[in-house]
């Protein structure tokens, strides 16, 4: 079968053979289909923004690989440069590498880096802001620090965008933003995924809102692939999840509750307006 992006039998050690050798990942294999929405979670240390880097290429595996589109990724600059406009990544706190005067140098910096014209970087730049729910307008003279913290996250994913990426990986993009930031940016993120078909892999902590999105989640556990599947299988093995200090969304622990108060809901909700409709549901229910 085809292989869109993966991982086989990937190792990574930091500082290896000395005396702070770390190994970061163990072993870890799987497969993500193009489309899907992924996401990766983890306890603190658990190796998620290692995993990321695998993905384009910018850390290389101790042992095994790493797969895009059938091909292991290699260290040939050419193929990791060009890979590297294909699968873009947003860091962890991106803001912090801000190093542009204005909102349009931070953007047209990675096209200008292409090569390509004035007019196209332009034109770039607009659509990325565009893209992104900024009025491009009225941001592209502004100075990034300048930003509230929700808007400079969303200048750094136009930064990316603005290679026109096929997959997007973002490293905990919710870290920092408030729950209505955070909303927003995942609403994003799913319009990127449904209307743009642009396959998204995203580590966070916070599950809300997020889980119902997800075609499949990957838990790591200090370098380990633990559980591997879709939201509803990971997020029904609670106990094994709060073990790893992992809490499922406030709204999915209340079904539990309320499960155990011997309701019958659905516990596979994962979203304020999931909880809403299925709350909804257990009153008409109720009340027949
Ligand atoms: N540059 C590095 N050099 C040495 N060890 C590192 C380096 N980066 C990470 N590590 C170690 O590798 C392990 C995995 O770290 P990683 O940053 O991938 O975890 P994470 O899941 O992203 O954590 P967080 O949720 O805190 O961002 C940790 O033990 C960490 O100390
Ligand atoms: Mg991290």
């Amino acid at each position: 079968m085809p292989m869109f992006i993966g991982a086989e039998k990937l190792s990574h050690t930091y500082m290896p053979g000395g005396p702070f050798a770390t190994e970061a990942l163990h072993d870890i294999s799987f497969r993500i289909e193009k489309g899907e929405i992924v996401l990766i979670i983890g306890p603190s240390g658990s190796g998620k923004s290692t995993l990321i880097q695998h993905l384009n290429g910018l850390l290389m595996p101790t042992s095994g690989q790493v797969i895009f589109e059938d091909r292991p990724i290699g260290k040939d600059r050419k193929d990791l440069l060009l890979l590297r406009r294909r699968i873009g990544l947003v860091f962890q706190m991106p803001e912090e590498q801000f190093f542009s005067e204005t909102v349009f140098d931070e953007v047209a910096f990675a096209p200008r880096n292409l090569g390509l014209d004035d007019e196209t970087v332009r034109e770039r730049v607009y659509a990325a802001l565009k893209r992104v729910g900024l009025v491009a307008g009225q941001y592209i003279n502004r100075h990034p620090f300048h930003l509230s913290s929700g808007q400079k996250r969303l200048v750094a994913i136009a930064a990316v965008l603005s290679l026109q990426p096929e997959v997007l990986i973002l490293d905990e993009p919710t870290a920092g933003l408030d729950p209505s930031g955070r909303r927003s940016l995942f609403k994003l993120l799913a319009a990127f995924n449904r209307k743009e078909d642009l396959t998204v892999i995203v580590s966070t902590h916070h599950l809300e809102e997020v889980a119902s999105l997800a075609d499949r989640v990957l838990v790591l556990q200090e370098g380990r692939l633990v559980i591997n599947g879709s939201a509803d299988e990971v997020f029904s093995r609670r106990d094994e999840l709060r073990r790893l200090g992992l809490a499922l969304p406030e709204v999915t622990e209340i079904m539990y509750d309320l499960v155990a108060e011997g309701l019958a809901v659905n516990t596979a909700v994962y979203s304020l307006k999931e909880a809403r409709r299925e709350l909804n549901r257990l009153i008409r229910r109720e009340n027949r």
